[in-house]
């Protein structure tokens, strides 16, 4: 029996990039000495107070079939968020619930996307994209986003790469790996090639409350864009959540309305109870969240004291999300040579900077999302290790 042509397009580089990952995860497990950094799960809980709303949910009884666009409480708290964040007009139809910011992009792409199509993305990217946009035939045109332009976009790439089959342009800022924060002028030469070649936009936002230096802008408060953005994100980074699998697309109301359709017949609707916990979350400002951004912002800063003491790993102080990009190209290795070895060697799992894209070769990716003390004796085996080769 033969599988189908979609099953082919959604293996590649990024999908096989886990595979270290979870190597590194079976074997701390067994209790062997492994610090595993190669993932954005933070060791923060889930603050107390959403855990408690979820348990009463599921006691009251919210265990039926929730409507599949996702629960109005939820809805209406992701649109008025967005609303006060971009100062445009966002109401319940423009809001459909996902099974996190990773099926809101697959959504996505499925809805703006069709076979033979071209998809300008910027890298790096996060490593799901390639199979993510793939999935829906188009083709990923990437550009570049270097390190010789602190990780921003070359804009005179992205205007060259849009052809007669661009339908969509797609991003995340914060960027996973590098940290980097696109900043207004960045966003409004994406706005305009978007505008004037009649282009979708999909901006990922998941990590936009963790941002350390800089100001957070969403593309779809620029002028024209509301209309043309699809805006996803999730409560996974802001508010530890990632288990729960809570996030989100908002989207001009004829997109939102194909993209229920598609939840009709993939998740038929999410879990109510979850939907309840997550538009608390959404609904109160809690301490719990400001104590997670900044702890992560102190994580950094000691993990970038640690590297700063290694003449041969190079790296930029990110500005948001919780992982660094290291440049190991001076200790002679290639970075997926890195990783494996540093891997075997001091028992450290972090990311190959390649599965990013063309502007991370030569890099590794590494979380500072545990505690000081785990972070410090990781940091140092990776110190000790580039040490160790030159
Ligand atoms: C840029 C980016 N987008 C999407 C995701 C998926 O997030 P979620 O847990 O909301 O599906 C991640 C997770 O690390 C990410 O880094």
């Amino acid at each position: 029996m033969k599988l189908s042509s979609l099953s082919q397009r959604l293996g590649g580089e990024g999908a096989a990039a886990w595979d270290l990952h979870f190597q590194a995860l079976e074997a701390a497990k067994s209790g062997k000495d492994i610090i595993v950094m190669s993932v954005g799960d933070s060791d923060y809980d889930t603050p107390a107070p959403i855990v408690e709303t979820c348990v009463a949910a599921l006691r009251s009884g919210d265990t039926h079939y929730s409507p599949v666009a996702g629960s109005e409480k939820f809805r209406n708290a992701v649109a008025t968020r967005h609303q006060a964040a971009t100062g445009t007009t966002c109401a319940l139809e423009n809001v459909t619930i996902c099974a996190g910011t990773q099926n809101a992009l697959f959504n996505a792409a499925m809805i703006a996307l069709s076979p033979g199509d071209e998809v300008v993305v910027l890298e790096p990217m996060y490593v799901t994209y390639e199979a993510t946009f793939r999935a829906s035939g188009a083709t990923i045109v990437p550009v570049p986003c270097p390190a010789g332009n602190d990780f921003r976009p070359d804009l005179d790439v992205l205007q060259a790469a849009i052809t007669n089959k661009t339908n969509l342009i797609a991003f995340a800022s914060p960027v996973n790996p590098t940290g980097a924060v696109f900043p207004r002028s960045d966003l409004e030469a994406i706005a305009q090639a978007a505008c004037q070649h009649d282009l979708w936009v999909i901006s990922d936002e998941v990590y936009a409350d963790l941002i350390f230096d800089g100001n957070h802008i969403s593309i779809a408060s620029l002028a024209g864009m509301s209309e043309r953005t699809i805006t996803v994100s999730s409560l996974s980074k802001s508010h530890a959540m990632p288990g729960w699998r809570a996030g989100w697309a908002i989207a001009p109301e004829p997109f939102t309305n194909e993209l229920q359709k598609l939840m009709l017949c993939s998740t038929y609707g999410l879990p109510g109870f979850i939907q309840q916990a997550a538009a608390f979350a959404l609904e109160n400002d809690l301490d719990e969240v400001d104590n997670i951004r900044d702890g992560l912002q102190h994580r950094r800063d000691l993990a970038c004291r640690i590297l700063e003491e290694c003449a041969y790993l190079k790296f930029q102080i990110p500005q948001a999300g919780m992982f660094l990009v290291i440049d190991v190209q001076e200790t002679g290795l290639t970075s997926a040579e890195f990783a494996e070895r540093l891997y075997r060697k001091e028992g450290v799992s972090v990311m190959d900077g390649s599965t990013f894209g063309p502007s991370t070769v030569g890099t590794i990716r590494v979380s500072f999302a545990m505690s000081d003390e785990i972070l410090s004796d990781g940091y140092n085996r990776i110190v000790q290790f580039a040490n160790s080769l030159v």
